[in-house]
């Protein structure tokens, strides 16, 4: 039996005794890593036919990260993911699972997250790409959730990791999508925990994904791909078309955002019975303020309780809510035994949420 096997057993034997027990996820460390290059709006007005007073008035946006150099989506992972095992203090080879959410992956094949394995020295543990886009990093918890408590693996790294800036229509053509988007990661190392007070120990109380592939052209990213013809995976006439460019149908996917999110809450809430009013901090994804504002109204969610960093990073997609988590930390919002609920909603359509005792 190989070493790995043999890991993989021990693992197995420490765990499935403790089947059906109190064993829960709980978030171990978290953090991220951005960019330090800063892109303002007025920087964009210099390459767009764009102003300042547009983008802050329809997204809330007021700056971005955008890297500069050759670095890839697995360096920005690498970066967040070292940070977050050394907040964890546990040795990096105590990691049983990588799960990494990128809609910006490295190359076509293979996944990131082998990438970030190569990069992390991890070699043997599983390595996973998640391509749920914006909620990608929740379809992520959600899966390494699921494989601690049914005592599988102990300690997982899940990471969310974007570089749009490579991979954006920087003319006036590509406007509306191009001033919404950021780079940046951010990572957390989920572990086991064995609770005994489930009103105040660390865990995940549930987690709950959906998609509608109906509404999967509402935004998209059309070439290279297995659909575009018998002529290949992108062609000069792709090309010219801008058909590497992501599209978006930007009101459409604002009506579905609000909906979604609001479902997703609710479902939390029915879950755990729990109330909106017993939640101390909500984290939505970032991908317009008027989308988070929207849905505070609606909700009568007090601003105190809602933590937003899309004004400084834009949207960073699958790194959105790590992110959101760690500045939330680091700024005082988010406290050990505090109740966190995360939502998310992002192309495919796809959307889901998480209720956490932190
Ligand atoms: C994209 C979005 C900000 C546009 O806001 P909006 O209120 O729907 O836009 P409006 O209809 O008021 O304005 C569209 C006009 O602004 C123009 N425009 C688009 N981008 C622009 C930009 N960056 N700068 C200036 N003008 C812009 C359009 O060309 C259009 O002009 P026209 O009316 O002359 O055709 C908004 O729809 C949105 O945020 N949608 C959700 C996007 C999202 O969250 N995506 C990621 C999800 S995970």
């Amino acid at each position: 039996m190989s070493e790995q096997s043999q890991s993989n057993l021990k693992l197995e034997n420490n765990f499935q005794s403790k089947f059906h027990s109190n064993i829960q996820s709980k978030i171990l460390s978290v953090a991220s890593f951005l960019p330090s290059n800063v892109v303002t709006n007025f920087d964009l007005e210099k390459i767009m036919d764009t102003t300042n007073e547009w983008i802050l008035q329809r997204t809330g946006i007021s700056e971005r990260r955008w890297v500069t150099g050759d670095e890839s989506t697995s360096d920005l992972a690498y970066s967040a993911s070292i940070k977050a095992i050394e907040n964890a203090h546990i040795d990096k080879k105590d990691i049983d699972m990588i799960l990494l959410a990128t809609l910006s992956p490295d190359h076509e094949f293979p996944g990131t997250a082998c990438f970030l394995q190569g990069k992390l020295k991890l070699s043997g543990i599983p390595a996973i790409d998640i391509r749920q886009q914006c909620s990608g990093f929740i379809y992520a918890l959600s899966m390494a959730d699921l494989y601690i408590k049914s005592g599988r693996y102990k300690n997982i790294l899940i990471v969310g990791a974007e570089i749009h800036s490579q991979g954006l229509d920087k003319s006036t053509d590509g406007r509306d999508v191009s001033v919404l988007f950021g780079d940046g990661a951010g990572a957390v190392i989920l572990t086991a925990n064995e609770v005994k007070n489930k009103d105040t120990d660390s865990h995940i109380l549930s987690t709950h994904i959906h998609a509608d592939g109906q509404f999967a052209k509402e935004l998209w990213l059309p070439a290279p791909g297995s659909a575009m013809g018998r002529e290949g995976r992108i062609t000069n006439v792709h090309l010219l078309e801008k058909l590497q460019y992501p599209r978006m149908n930007g009101k459409a996917v604002f009506t579905h955002a609000v909906r979604r999110m609001i479902e997703s809450l609710d479902e939390c809430c029915n879950c755990n019975n729990v109330k909106l009013q017993d939640i101390d901090l909500f984290l939505f994804h970032q991908a317009n303020l008027r989308i988070v504002e929207s849905i505070s109204q609606r909700l009568e969610l007090p601003s105190s309780k809602v933590f937003n960093t899309v004004q400084k990073f834009a949207n960073t997609t699958a790194a959105t809510i790590p992110i959101g988590m760690d500045y939330a930390i680091q700024e005082n919002k988010l406290q050990r035994g505090m109740l966190v609920a995360l939502s998310t909603f992002g192309s495919g359509f796809t959307w889901g949420s998480a209720l956490i005792r932190y």
